[in-house]
């Protein structure tokens, strides 16, 4: 099982590393697919690791004395391995289910003071959306939006940002990648920003799109709430993912859902809440679900840190892109290379849907969106092969040309 740290696994790219981990994937043996941000394919290794955590801890317990060690030290080395990768101390570190409760719980537990404005990009996924505008209901905030759907390039997000910013903005939600276009926001001049404003906002960071396809430590040290799963781009299993909480959140936010995880252990006080960020894990999970995290997160070190990996998924997303981009009646929405892995893009006369559905009838497996903006998204891990990307291409030539 993996230890953690990124520099313990770190080795050299090579292309039997991709390969292997390819062939540990059952899910792209298929099929091709271009859904990671959807959900990532979970390797083989990863589903033997989650069933023998279960066997084991059937086989000391379930619930017994011997249980215990074995399930603090997953947890220990998962949450070490997690920080590692945010460049954080551990006790910055809470679990979550999914990205949604990350972005949205610790936000009921922030001192709201009506009037306040919570400023929410025009490109952030529904969830956290709607979060706010119930808040906002309950505690008589204003919820703005500033666009960023056409922004590509750092200075014209800033310059949104600074045009939609306001003496009462207490809050700014921004994804770290966009999960419509890809692209990359720039989370470390925001959080710059902010530290500016006279009121201090909250930075709520959404790390759906970014978490295990590009390095995190310089959004993470930006942010006050930075939230991920395991199932997208890092390849776990669904049902597990992790908050980053800023000391300052820390400091004067208060956990909504409290559950017996949340308490200080030895004190016979009835709310005597963890002084770090396990406050907000809540009660009994999953426990072998963080055994197949920790191992996919082992796999995918074996190709390379996250910078090595990042340089692996630019090069097949940019190849992508690039195809795209000259065959006529298609746009790219992004004008240059993606950041990440994300390449979305339109065909004249086609809707995304029909795009998809036409992908779908010939074995390839992408999304679309409709709002807030419409396209068709591939996505691109560093287990994506340059061939799969060129059929895509040549899937879309031929639609474009019939
Ligand atoms: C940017 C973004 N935020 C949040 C989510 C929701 O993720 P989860 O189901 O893990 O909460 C997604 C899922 O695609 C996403 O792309």
């Amino acid at each position: 099982m993996a230890s953690g740290s990124e520099a313990a696994f770190h080795q050299e790219a090579s292309p039997a590393a991709i390969a292997a981990l390819r062939q540990d994937m059952p899910a792209l043996a298929n099929k091709v697919y271009f859904n990671y941000g959807g959900q990532g394919p979970l390797p083989r290794a990863s589903l033997q690791a989650m069933v023998e955590s279960w066997q084991r801890i059937q086989a000391l317990g379930p619930f017994a004395k011997p249980v215990v060690p074995y399930v603090e030290g997953l947890i220990l080395s998962l949450r070490q391995a997690l920080a590692d990768l945010c460049g954080v101390a551990p006790q910055r570190l809470a679990f979550t289910e999914n990205v949604t409760s990350g972005c949205v719980l610790p936000l009921w537990g922030l001192p709201w003071r009506p009037g306040d404005q919570l400023l929410i990009s025009h490109g952030e996924h529904p969830g956290v959306v709607a979060t706010c505008h119930e808040i906002a209901r309950r505690e008589q905030l204003q919820v703005k939006t500033f666009s960023v759907q056409d922004c590509s390039k750092a200075a014209q997000v800033l310059e949104r940002l600074d045009a939609a910013l306001q003496p009462r903005t207490c809050l700014v939600v921004l994804s770290h990648l966009l999960w419509t276009t890809g692209a990359a926001m720039p989370i470390a001049a925001v959080g710059r920003r902010l530290r500016e404003h006279v009121n201090q906002p909250w930075l709520l960071v959404d790390g759906a799109q970014s978490a295990g396809a590009v390095p995190l430590q310089e959004a993470v040290a930006a942010a006050d709430l930075y939230a991920f799963t395991g199932h997208k781009w890092f390849c776990g299993p669904e049902g597990l993912g992790a908050m980053v909480l800023s000391q300052r959140l820390l400091e004067v936010g208060t956990p909504t859902m409290i559950g017996w995880r949340g308490l200080a252990p030895g004190t016979d006080q009835p709310l005597r809440l963890h002084g770090d960020a396990r406050r907000y894990e809540i009660a009994t999970s999953c426990y072998p679900l963080m055994a197949g995290l920790l191992q996919s997160l082992h796999s995918l070190a074996t190709v390379g840190d996250s910078q090595q990996r990042l340089a692996i998924i630019r090069e097949q997303s940019g190849h992508l892109w690039h195809g795209l981009r000259q065959l006529p009646g298609v746009e790219t929405l992004l004008p240059e290379p993606p950041p990440g892995g994300l390449v979305s893009f339109r065909v004249k006369d086609h809707s995304p849907q029909q795009v998809v559905n036409f992908l779908t009838e010939r074995g390839l497996v992408l999304r679309s969106f409709e709002k807030p903006t419409a396209c068709v998204r591939a996505c691109c891990h560093v287990t994506t092969e340059l061939v799969e990307g060129q059929r895509l291409v040549a899937e879309i030539a031929s639609l474009v040309t019939n």
